[in-house]
């Protein structure tokens, strides 16, 4: 009974160890850029997870993709500029000093998302991170509208 008492004691006293040292080298500067493999894990892990949570029923999409990337134009403008910029390519100074950085929506790995898998991370946001969830303040119709603007951001001309 003892020697357990002991033996639990002393793994604690590791795990404190443990944890105050990986506290001490922890930075919680939003500064430093992330590193090459912390950005290939959590994109893994992110798009693991998205892909994993974004099955089940989806809401009808508006038929008329003309006028709904017309309105996920305006919505953008209002709703997502402010990180992401106004051509979703070049992040906003708070975007870009967000940690992790506001994402460039023309990019391979935002890009290859499916459909159902951006209207999930719209509506959902992600947790960890900068990006809210726009499933309180907007309908579904309008998460669509979003979804199909943001197809259209990579064929736009760069900014300059
Ligand atoms: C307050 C800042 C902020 C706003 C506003 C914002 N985003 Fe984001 N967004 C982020 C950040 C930060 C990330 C990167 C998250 C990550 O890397 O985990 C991101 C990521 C994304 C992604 C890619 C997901 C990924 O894998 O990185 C999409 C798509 C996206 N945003 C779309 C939008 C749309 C559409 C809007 C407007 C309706 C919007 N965002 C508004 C901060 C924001």
């Amino acid at each position: 009974m003892k020697r357990i008492f002991l033996f639990g004691g002393s793994a604690i006293l590791v795990l404190v160890v443990v944890a105050a040292v990986v506290m001490s080298l922890f930075n919680l500067s939003a500064l430093p850029e992330p590193g090459r493999a912390e950005i290939w894990l959590a994109t893994r892990g992110k798009h693991f997870l998205v892909h994993r949570a974004s099955h089940g029923p989806l809401p009808a999409e508006p038929t008329d993709r003309a006028s709904s990337i017309q309105e996920g134009n305006t919505l953008f403008g209002t709703e997502c500029s402010e990180c992401h910029g106004n051509s979703g390519r070049k992040p906003t100074d708070s975007g870009r000093w967000m940690y992790p950085r506001a994402a460039d929506l023309t990019a391979p790995e935002v890009q290859r998302y499916s459909d159902r898998e951006l209207f999930w991370v719209v509506k959902n946001g992600i947790r960890l991170s900068g990006m809210p969830a726009f499933g309180r303040v907007e309908s579904d119709e309008h998460i669509w509208n979003l979804v199909h603007y943001v197809r259209t951001l990579p064929s736009q001309e760069a900014p300059h």
